[in-house]
């Protein structure tokens, strides 16, 4: 179930969800997140959703950070429940057993910023803007932004952005390695599905444990990662899709996963 600050699509194997408060740039509330999450609830159990893909209702903004209006009630206490709540519903967009592209439309700030980076893979349009400006509000990232901006972008960038606050467009974004890459405004949901597309005929389970492979490798060292990356190309011999897909080679005719 969604609330009305989020849409759900489902199209075959793709499911969308849209950050849907277009009149205040699609700020993150609790209530967003709490709809995030169950969303994913539904879309993890359901098998025949592949990738999911993140956007933004509105010509401006993909998501324009957390609600300020909501920042102005808060208390120590209360602030740190809420920056807690947004990291353990991006950690799980992170962690999520499928793909997850954000189809960027406009402003990816703050919080909005912090929950791209937790997508997979990120692709902009020409007319998308990302920063960190919280320094501006006398805060700083909450939803985990201080390390997943570092670990993408490194130390050096992160900090430059962090602590100047200033918007960077699409073109500096791709060329740090923030986004995949940038695409003509027009065609950003086409080109989100293409790419999606593209995952969705491949063995998911081989994809799932390629991302845990990655994402949790990057938190070991190399011999260790190196390790785990074996116990889990292992596991894949004890699955259906390994058999179908040497089969199929073999036989000389499509995989069908
Ligand atoms: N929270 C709440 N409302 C927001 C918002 C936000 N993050 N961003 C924009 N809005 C609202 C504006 O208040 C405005 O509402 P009204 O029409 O009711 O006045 C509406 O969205 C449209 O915004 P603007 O009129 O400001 O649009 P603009 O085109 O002139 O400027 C902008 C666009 C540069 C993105 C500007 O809105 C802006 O600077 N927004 C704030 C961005 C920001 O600081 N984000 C970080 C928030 S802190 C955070 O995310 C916390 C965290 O990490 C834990």
């Amino acid at each position: 179930m969604a609330d009305e600050n989020l849409l759900l699509e489902k199209d075959g194997p793709l499911a969308t969800i849209t950050f849907n408060n277009p009149k205040a740039l699609n700020a993150l509330t609790v209530a967003t997140f709490q709809g995030l999450d169950r969303l994913l609830t539904e879309l993890e159990k359901d098998a025949k959703i592949r990738v999911v893909i993140l956007t933004g209702a509105g010509e401006k903004a993909f998501v324009a950070g957390g609600d300020i209006s909501h920042l102005g009630t808060l208390d120590a206490d209360s602030a740190r429940e809420f920056a807690l709540l947004a990291q353990r519903v991006i950690d799980r967009l992170e962690a999520f057993p499928k793909p997850v592209i954000a189809a960027i439309n406009g402003y990816a700030l703050g919080g909005g910023c912090e929950l791209a980076m937790g997508c997979d893979i990120r692709i902009a349009s020409d007319s998308a803007r990302f920063g960190q400006p919280e320094v501006k509000l006398g805060i700083i990232p909450g939803f985990a932004g201080t390390q997943r901006l570092s670990r993408l972008v490194g130390k050096g960038r992160a900090k430059e952005l962090i602590f100047t606050g200033e918007m960077i467009d699409a073109e500096e974004a791709c060329r740090i390695g923030l986004v995949n890459r940038v695409v003509a405004k027009e065609s950003l949901m086409e080109e989100a599905r293409s790419l999606a597309i593209k995952m969705c005929d491949k063995s998911s389970s081989a994809i799932r444990f390629a991302k845990e492979a990655i994402d949790n490798g990057l938190e070991m060292d190399f011999a260790r990662g190196s390790r785990y990356e074996a116990d889990l190309f292992a596991l894949c011999f004890t699955t259906e899709d390994c058999k179908e897909g040497i089969s199929a080679f073999m036989e000389k005719r499509p995989a069908k996963f």
